[in-house]
């Protein structure tokens, strides 16, 4: 018998190496990527698993009432919500989509998981809601302090699942991840902008002192932590999936510059720091330890596969660095690199 899951925002980054693991790794799951095609979900993030028969595609928004439901007119076991706004910098140029997608798209698809008969929801979310880190390691059960528009509303998705688990017993978990890399990631983050602009010959723009730490996870091991909370989690539960590979920006920047042959003195632009920038996250992990996930992929190996990654597959990212990434490039850099 095959069971059927909906993942949702699966042609962005996380989502669409997800659905390539569980496609791979489970044979008798049927996915069903409802996907509203904003500007990171890229459809030729899955072209290799395009015409699986047991893959289907359905664009459609989240905060589309009508549209989950017609997707959900097929009986589907799970949902997995990867769709979200997820780029600090373009939440501080414009929050108002961030509060559309990640709260009010997951109220819809909560509302959908009680009239449906969903019997797993999983919400994809983010170490950024526990705010800046001092010291020590967040825990599931620490305080929310989010503090950029994007950070608050993946707070208030977060608080809309965890209520509805209460209020409806709706069969809720969620994961917190660390910041990702890897194949197939829209070249506004750091690692992948680093890389692709440094293969480009053009200088690369690190905010502030560049002391901000993140704790890097491998996108593999990131989408084998989701899939081994959604089949062995606990309901409404939260775990942290990090990494455990603390990094300052510089450090990476250096790491970058190396493997790209490039020199820190004719590639690196400090320019002004990102507004509320939070200086560092860290989250323990030993929730989901406990149940049996731990990250495998060894940082510096990892990070040396993935800059290959973007020096082989320059047919995937120059189109979208050429394309509609030029304009927001021009909004969000030009005046910080002139
Ligand atoms: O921690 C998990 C989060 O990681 C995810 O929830 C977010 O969706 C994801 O965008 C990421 O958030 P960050 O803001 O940490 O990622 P970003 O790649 O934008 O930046 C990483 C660090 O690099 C951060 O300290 C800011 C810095 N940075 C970033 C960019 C884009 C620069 O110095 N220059 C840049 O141009």
């Amino acid at each position: 018998m095959s069971r059927t899951w909906l993942v949702t925002g699966g042609l962005g980054f996380i989502g669409s190496n997800f659905i390539r693991l569980v496609l791979k790794e489970r044979a008798d799951v049927r996915i069903l990527n409802f996907d509203a095609m904003t500007y990171a979900g890229n459809p030729a993030n899955l072209a290799d698993v395009s015409s699986d028969p047991r893959y289907r595609f359905f664009k459609g928004d989240i905060c589309d009432a009508k549209a989950v439901d017609e997707a959900l007119a097929e009986p589907v076991e799970t949902i997995v919500n990867f769709a979200a706004e997820s780029h600090v910098d373009r939440s501080i140029l414009d929050p108002e989509a961030f509060l559309r997608t990640d709260i009010l798209g997951t109220h819809v698809l909560l509302e959908a998981v009680r009239r449906k008969n969903i019997t797993r929801f999983l919400q994809v979310s983010t170490d950024e809601v526990y705010g800046h880190v001092p010291e020590g390691h967040s825990k599931e059960t620490d305080p929310l302090a989010p503090r950029s528009p994007y950070s608050a509303s993946k707070a208030g998705g977060d608080l809309q699942v965890l209520a509805y688990g209460s209020t409806y017993k709706s069969p809720v978990l969620i994961t917190r991840g660390s910041n990702t890399y890897g194949p197939y990631q829209y070249p506004e983050k750091l690692i992948p902008l680093f890389v692709t602009n440094l293969l480009e010959d053009k200088p690369v723009p690190l905010y502030g002192d560049g002391l901000q730490v993140r704790d890097w996870i491998h996108v593999e091991d990131h989408a084998r932590g989701i899939l081994h909370i959604l089949e062995h989690g606990h309901e409404m539960n939260v775990y942290n999936l990090g990494g455990g590979n603390p990094r300052t920006n510089l450090e990476i920047t250096g790491l970058l510059l190396a493997q790209c042959g490039r020199a820190f003195d004719t590639h690196v632009r400090r320019v002004a720091d990102r507004p509320g920038h939070d200086r560092r996250y860290s989250i323990d992990c030993g929730k989901a330890a406990a149940l049996g996930w731990v990250p495998r992929r060894d940082f510096a190996a990892a990070l040396n596969e993935t800059v290959g990654w973007y020096r082989n597959n320059g047919q995937w990212w120059r189109p979208i660095k050429s394309g509609a990434f030029a304009d927001y490039f021009k909004i969000q850099y030009a005046e910080l690199l002139r």
